[in-house]
């Protein structure tokens, strides 16, 4: 079963439910080694904890199949319906947490990206020739992808734009992923969960206010510049957002 996340509105905050226990689905805890600055996902349920893990949330902006209650009937996409970033800006508009000014914000951003701005048509994987050899006549050749991240240490986030080659076609296929420090969230309780390792199918959650609405901001962004398709995907989005979403 894919795990999703949760999104509601408590108080006029945006409250964000992230699974904890699912490490081969969208939204999975990762820790950074030390050694190859490389971060893999960890056992959630056997370890601890630590102030550098972070949740990665491979967020999408519309779907076929929204789980019930998690897709923005209103906002569609060709055949699908809007869903998680979607959904932050649709609720983000309601609750008076996204305003006017950064809509407008967003929409210029948006305006200025050309088309040889955007990272999947213009990026390459290279390799490279780094003379050696292993054993049989084998030379070594290394891979360099290129990686985009956007950290916001402060409000404890980054957003990272990874590159890699279409499985089924040709070209590069660019992947966004929201990745929120653990730190930032809290158990059902309201407590931290640095230091003890997480419950049966227990979820992190985050609170999305005026404070830290970046955030939001951040992803719109990245998934404007992340390829051609995505940009004009996103306009539309938030066209139709701001003419159904109102306060
Ligand atoms: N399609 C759905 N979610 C995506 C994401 N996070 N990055 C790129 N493409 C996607």
């Amino acid at each position: 079963m894919n795990v999703h996340a949760g999104i509601s509105v408590e108080d006029r905050k945006l409250i964000v439910k992230l699974p904890l226990t699912t490490p081969t689905g969208k939204i999975r805890v990762k820790r950074r080694e030390v050694s190859s600055n490389y971060a893999l996902p960890i056992a959630t349920r056997k370890e601890p904890f630590r102030e550098n893990d972070y949740v990665e949330w491979q967020i999408s902006y519309a779907t076929d199949n929204p789980p019930n209650g998690s897709g923005v009937e209103d906002v569609r996409l060709n055949s699908q319906v809007g869903f998680e970033l979607t959904k932050l800006l649709c609720e983000g508009i309601k609750c008076g947490i996204l305003l006017n000014d950064d809509i407008q914000e967003i929409k210029s951003f948006i305006n200025e990206v050309k088309q040889d701005d955007t990272l999947e048509e213009n990026e390459k994987i290279l390799r490279e020739d780094s003379r050696s050899e292993v054993k049989g006549g084998f030379k070594k050749f290394v891979e360099k992808a290129p990686l985009f991240i956007k950290n916001n240490i402060e409000k404890g986030y980054f957003v990272e734009i990874i590159l890699m080659h279409k499985q089924r076609a040709v070209g590069l296929q660019a992947m966004v992923y929201l990745c929120i420090y653990i730190v930032k969230l809290k158990d059902e309780n309201g407590e931290s969960l640095i230091g003890r390792a997480a419950r049966a199918n227990e979820f992190g959650i985050l609170e999305i206010t005026s404070e830290n609405k970046e955030i939001i901001v951040d992803v719109v962004k990245a998934f404007a510049v992340a390829s051609w398709q995505h940009r004009n995907d996103i306009e539309s989005i938030l066209n139709k957002v701001v003419s159904k979403c109102r306060k």
